[in-house]
């Protein structure tokens, strides 16, 4: 039997300032900050132009990765909790931010930011 993916194909979108509102609303979008010395990392789904947040249709997980490891995790309700994460990390300049959210009906997104 052939090897299959258990989650389905990740989009991701390379320029987002030609892309429309379905995808906007989608790909996940990555900022990096400091607040007393500590890195702070923040994912928010539907920066520009919101994402659904129902029952029906809402951001189920965000998920944070390292270059190639996943350092955290959220996994979010609709309606009660917003797709809009923030995480203090201790990462080296050059790490490759990766995050990955799903949405219950239309998939896995991402985007990567360089630390
Ligand atoms: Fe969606």
């Amino acid at each position: 039997m052939p090897e299959a993916p258990i989650l389905g194909p990740v989009n991701f979108v390379a320029d987002l300032s030609t892309a429309g509102d379905f995808e906007k609303k989608h790909t996940p979008h990555i900022e990096v900050s400091t607040a007393g010395g500590v890195t702070i990392v923040s994912v928010t789904v539907g920066q520009d132009v919101p994402h659904p947040n129902q029952p029906d249709h809402y951001i189920t997980w965000i998920e944070l990765f390292a270059d190639s490891a996943s350092i955290a995790r959220f996994d979010l309700s609709a309606v009660v909790t917003s797709p809009k994460v923030s995480i203090p990390v201790d990462l080296d300049a050059g790490t490759v931010l990766r995050a990955v959210e799903n949405c219950n009906l239309h998939g896995l997104w991402a985007a990567e930011l360089v630390l």
